[in-house]
């Protein structure tokens, strides 16, 4: 098997982190070395894995605990963005005096965690990482929800684009010792102003920062380069996660669209918590209800009956336009894409237990990905 990297993308809150764990659990039940490595999980799922809180090394999910018997295992980590700076930084710095300017910086924790698209480009440095480790069979990377599906694809580049020389020449030169002595006019002013707004110490503080920075340039395009290429190969493959409503189906459309505009390989539907078809045993007849209890109002009862009598209905009905629903997100993908389901569960995934429940019925997905 070529495939090595599953990325699990969707907009906010339609399953992706729970679907990247349960995608990652069945395919350590299948005999593989598997690594999961999640972004800011819902607690209760960092919890349930049975490991305590996450961290930026993998740890051993205890399968065993819930009677699993496998020659393969599962790992869980959970991003950490201050450690993976840190290691980009020991990693392309240079010197260990050059690094020690960077990691000393006071702008440097900042930078590190709020700079727009650093989520992103740390997470696919700690997923190039575990891929280069040669420690996992597999690698499930969780993705943070976007607001917009373009966002996780091109925050690379966006994060380049601000280590770009352009960037960093503005911010850090040409300096004189009395201070910014920009060449053209256009950045003098800006720079003039950005000084009497927040201080000409501070300004020679960031371009102190951006100017340590600039050394690690060549690494970080170096880096962006492997993790783009291994992104468009064919060890990796995009599952898009979606709920059947029509909101998350629009947006999981538009990146299947965006996927293949980028060249990227495109694994399949995941389509998560979907209502199941009515089985016979939910239907009950009228004869099957009880007397009314003494307590219960006439009009009450009725209205309830009625309720419990259409209840299947209304749940094929439902399951009905969902099935309508994925069959036009197929074809509009081309027909011949994969499209896995994933029923709505009772409660929250909240144990291992209830994760091996979803992890079953990805089942399939994982037999279909895994002949890549
Ligand atoms: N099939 C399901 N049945 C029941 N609950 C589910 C199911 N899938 C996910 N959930 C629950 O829905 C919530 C959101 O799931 P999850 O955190 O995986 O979404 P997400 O896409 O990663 O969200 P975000 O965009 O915020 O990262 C969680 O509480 C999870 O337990
Ligand atoms: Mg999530």
């Amino acid at each position: 098997m070529s495939l090595r990297v599953l990325v699990c993308c969707g907009s906010g809150g339609v399953g992706k982190t729970t679907t990247s764990a349960a995608l990652a659990m069945q395919a350590a039940l299948c005999g593989q070395r598997v690594a999961v490595l999640t972004i800011d999980p819902a607690k209760r799922l960092a919890d349930s894995l049975g490991i305590g809180p996450l961290s930026n090394t993998p740890q051993r999910v205890p399968l065993q605990h819930i009677g699993i018997e496998t020659s393969g295992h599962l790992d869980a980590l959970m991003l950490d963005m201050k450690a993976t700076w840190d290691g980009v930084v020991r990693r392309f710095g240079g010197s260990h005096q050059a690094q020690q300017r960077i990691l000393d910086n006071r702008y440097y924790e900042l930078a590190s965690t709020r700079l727009a698209g650093s989520h992103e480009y740390m997470a696919m440095q700690r997923l190039y990482e575990l891929y280069e480790s040669g420690d996992y069979d597999l690698i499930l990377l969780d993705t943070p929800p976007t607001r917009h599906a373009m966002e996780f694809l091109s925050a690379p580049q966006r994060l380049n684009g601000l280590f770009d020389e352009g960037v960093m020449h503005w911010l850090s030169l040409p300096r004189s010792k009395r201070g910014f002595k920009a060449l053209e006019r256009g950045s003098e002013v800006v720079v003039s102003v950005l000084k009497k707004l927040i201080g000409a110490g501070t300004m020679e503080e960031i371009a102190e920062f951006f100017d340590a920075m600039k050394g690690m340039w060549a690494g970080f395009q170096e880096r962006s380069a492997a993790v783009d290429a291994l992104l468009a190969s064919d060890e990796t493959r995009f599952v898009l996660v979606t709920t059947p409503a029509p909101a998350a189906r629009k947006e999981a459309q538009e990146f299947a669209d965006l996927l293949a505009e980028t060249q990227r390989p495109f694994g399949g539907f995941v389509v998560n918590r979907v209502v199941p078809f009515p089985g016979p045993q939910t239907r009950i007849t009228p004869a099957q209800l009880p007397p009314r209890p003494d307590a219960v109002p006439e009009e009450t009862w009725r209205a309830a009956s009625l309720a419990l009598l259409a209840a299947a209905d209304r749940q094929q009905t439902l399951a009905d336009g969902e099935a309508k629903a994925m069959a036009q997100l197929r074809e509009q993908a081309g027909g011949s894409v994969s499209l896995w389901t994933v029923p709505e569960l009772e409660a929250d995934v909240h144990d291992l237990r209830s994760l091996a429940i979803l992890a079953k019925h990805l089942a399939p997905a994982i037999q279909e990905l895994g002949q890549i």
